[in-house]
């Protein structure tokens, strides 16, 4: 099978690109496995488990904290884990956060791998040691960079995701091409159609893209102190409209996409016409849509972001397709483009 390799200082991880659930055990290191699932998984998949004992957490964000962390520990207590188990979480971006976190820090650090079941996580949420969970409403404020030994992407999961769900994770394709390649954005440009109807060759050729592009980020920079913060694209406005609106992560950072570039037009850094493409494309992709912001909701929880210190935050910003960077912005800039903003 095809493989992506992610060397950095905190550990080695291998990408298994179009291998199936079924074929899992060739990659599993041990016997001595605890998996970590949702419920929804659970009901769509676990006839295709590997035989080792399973542990069932809730879904989406909310239980994405350290109740359930807790939980998993004691259940861990109750499976007899020791320190030569190895954990492997089958699931999209809250059964990776969760079981790499509680992995990472149950006895100190336990061997783990992933299964990953949406897009979202095959292009983002499984690759790049990032575990964590939120706390007092700050997201992921609790957390630790620790790679995962393997993460399989299983093309045939793909097929039960809903519609809206597979979109909310091209969005983040979108944001590897809007910030490090134009071939690939002008790739994604001509072929709109085969991209909704879910081509596999087209989407297994993008997801090898996109890994490609986050594993030569985070072997330079594991920790985020510079250039792994490009990936933070659209997330400062997304990761605020996300917590106010009723929107999935992609639909929401994809608003986040269109606003950061719509205030790097103001700041006279990007031509209006790429921000004009980028958003069309969104459009097109049934991932932009008129949504009547709740501007003071959304500014509050901007000023929850991890990435803001005093009065400025570490903006992700770009000059043209397939260029972003990072810049120092203060808030009083950020708050004065967003009290102008009307509509999305
Ligand atoms: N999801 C952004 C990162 O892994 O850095």
């Amino acid at each position: 099978m095809p493989e992506i390799k992610i060397n950095t200082a905190s550990g080695n991880s291998r990408i298994i690109l179009g291998e199936h659930l079924p074929d899992l055990l060739e990659y599993i290191p041990c016997e001595n496995v605890v998996i970590v699932t949702d419920e929804n998984i659970y009901k769509h998949y676990s006839s295709q488990f590997p035989p080792f004992p399973v542990i069932r957490i809730g879904t989406g964000e909310k239980i994405k904290n350290l109740d359930t962390v807790r939980d998993v520990y004691n259940q861990l207590i109750t499976e007899n884990a020791d320190r030569s188990t190895f954990i492997l979480g089958i699931g999209g971006g809250v059964v990776c956060d969760i079981a790499g976190f509680v992995a990472s820090t149950f006895l100190r650090g336990l061997s783990f791998g992933y299964v990953a079941t949406s897009l979202l996580s095959q292009v983002d949420a499984s690759l790049g040691g990032k575990n964590g969970v939120n706390f007092n409403g700050f997201k992921n404020l609790i957390g630790i960079i620790r790679q995962p030994a393997f993460v399989l992407c299983d093309p045939n999961m793909l097929d039960t995701l809903s519609y809206r769900e597979y979109l909310s994770g091209f969005a983040e394709i979108v944001k590897y091409a809007v910030i490090r390649d134009k071939e690939m954005f002008q790739q994604i440009e001509d072929n709109i159609d085969k991209i909704k109807k879910r081509d596999k060759d087209l989407i297994l050729s993008l997801i090898t893209d996109s890994i490609n592009i986050k594993a030569s980020i985070v072997e330079k920079d594991e920790g985020e102190q510079g250039l792994r913060r490009i990936l933070n694209y659209g997330h400062t406005f997304g990761h605020a409209i996300e917590k106010v609106h009723d929107l999935k992560h992609g639909e929401a950072i994809s608003i986040g996409m269109v606003m950061a570039n719509r205030f790097c037009v103001g700041r006279g850094i990007v031509d209006q016409a790429e921000e004009h493409r980028v958003t069309n494309l969104l459009e097109k992709l049934d991932l932009y849509e008129g949504v009547v912001l709740d501007r003071n909701g959304i500014w509050e929880a901007m000023l929850l972001d991890k990435k803001k210190y005093r009065d400025k935050l570490l903006f992700v910003a770009i000059d043209q397709i397939g260029n972003g960077y990072v810049d120092e912005v203060s808030l009083e800039e950020l708050h004065l483009f967003l009290r102008g903003v009307d509509k999305d």
